[in-house]
């Protein structure tokens, strides 16, 4: 038993016990972020404050939302939305940031790809990132089932019978996902199961398996200069404030941080009050029929572009595709052949792949949300070629990268 000696404060009696002092600075006070850094580094911390506005308003519409097919779609459209107070703002709040919050994700990832922050060190965060847009899509899917509109039942059917395989006809599989032949009252029981605990619980524990990939190798910065942590932080513990390359995390990183969440704050409630619309599918207030296949079934914006990677080919070749971009993004650190963690611009044809490899997910997603016919469908298709070409370059032009 260690020796604990009688407390003098409530601080000194949590330090004993806890080492309070220690968790601080190795996660605020003692914790490095380099100066040269910009907005697009406030991603971050912006996501973990949607999820948590996230948490917040699924907890309270938890209270009054009920999993069962008979009643769910009253309990969203009625009672959450008409009868209790202020339930309608917690929906808003609610939907508009399942939305938003893969805006950012997109952004946070592209930050990423374009300064090369998966290398060199930080390819657990980079790992430990696409897991957590994975289990993000997961949770988006399965909470869209939850109101039991038309769009839920047939995205869910859509959706479920990917799992059959096309012509391996795995239509078991199917049917034990769902827990029945159609989705039914056991779906909406398990993936309401999914989207109030075992997600969530996946998402909290790959966020601290994030953060803590992020505490050895650091985060980069925008010019990709490797920055000699403990001689800097040496720097700024003796004084030296203005000549060291970085600054603390907590207070003085945790200040500027702050002000780009309250930036996104104003924009995110405006959207919340004045343009929530964009965040609900106008199809998911007619109630689930089974007997009603709405006339053009397609997912949520965000999962537009993988969407468009499987429809336009026939079905076998499709699901491969699809496959193929649903894990493609994890192997990024492997696939980029490059010595050089440094800004796309100066990376020659880097700089090429990354600028098409935007539009072309950008075109995919509009694509993906009209009807496959005519010249959006031949569009579509080019775009989907374009988007496994480009995968299938990627080693040999990052190969060829002199190193800077
Ligand atoms: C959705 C939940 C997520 C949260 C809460 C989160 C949080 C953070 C935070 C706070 C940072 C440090 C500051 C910053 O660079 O913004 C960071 C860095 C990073 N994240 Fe995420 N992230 C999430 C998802 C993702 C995803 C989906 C990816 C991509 C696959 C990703 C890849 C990265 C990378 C590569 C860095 C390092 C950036 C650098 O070193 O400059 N993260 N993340």
């Amino acid at each position: 038993m260690a020796h604990f000696e009688k407390a003098k404060s409530l601080h000194d009696w949590l330090n004993q016990r806890l080492a309070v002092d220690a968790v601080r600075r190795v996660m605020a006070t003692e914790y490095w972020i380099p100066k040269n850094i910009n907005f697009l580094w406030a991603m971050g911390m912006i996501l973990a404050v949607t999820f948590g506005l996230l948490l917040v308003s699924g907890i309270f519409l938890l209270m009054y939302y009920q999993p069962n097919v008979a009643t769910a779609f009253d309990s969203v459209n009625y009672t959450i939305m008409k009868e209790v107070e202020f339930g309608w703002l917690w929906r808003h709040i609610h939907g508009v940031a399942a939305s938003v919050v893969f805006l950012i994700i997109y952004i946070h990832m592209f930050t990423g790809i374009y300064y090369g922050s998966y290398k060199k060190g930080r390819e657990m965060i980079w790992i430990s990132g696409m897991l957590l847009f994975v289990t993000f899509s997961a949770e988006a899917f399965s909470g869209y089932m939850l109101p039991w509109g038309q769009m839920s039942y047939w995205a869910g059917m859509v959706i479920t019978n990917l799992f059959a395989g096309g012509s391996l006809h795995a239509d078991g599989l199917v049917e034990w996902i769902r827990g029945d032949y159609v989705p039914a009252q056991a779906f909406l029981n398990r993936f309401f199961m999914l989207h109030v605990l075992l997600l969530p619980l996946a998402i909290l524990a790959l966020i601290g398996l994030h953060f803590a990939a992020l505490r050895i190798p650091h985060v980069n910065n925008q010019d990709g200069e490797e920055i000699d942590f403990e001689a800097e932080a040496a720097k700024y513990k003796a004084g030296d404030k203005a000549g060291s390359k970085v600054i603390a995390f907590a207070n003085d990183f945790m200040s500027k941080d702050m002000m780009v969440v309250g930036i996104y704050l104003v924009f995110f409630f405006y959207l919340v009050f004045y343009h929530y619309g964009f965040a609900m599918d106008p199809v998911n207030f007619d109630p689930a029929d089974g007997l009603k296949t709405p006339a053009h079934i397609y997912p949520e914006w965000y999962f537009l572009w993988s969407y468009e990677i499987l429809r336009p080919f026939p079905t076998d070749p499709g699901l491969i595709a699809f496959g193929f971009a649903q894990v493609i993004f994890f192997l990024l650190p492997f696939l980029d052949r490059s010595p050089n963690a440094v800004p796309a611009s100066r990376r020659g044809l880097f700089n090429v792949w990354f600028w098409v490899m935007l539009v072309d997910m950008i075109v995919l997603t509009a694509m993906g949300k009209l009807p496959p016919e005519g010249i959006f469908s031949t569009i579509g298709l080019v775009a989907a070629i374009t988007f496994i070409v480009l995968w299938i370059l990627l080693p040999f032009i990052t190969k060829k990268e002199k190193e800077l």
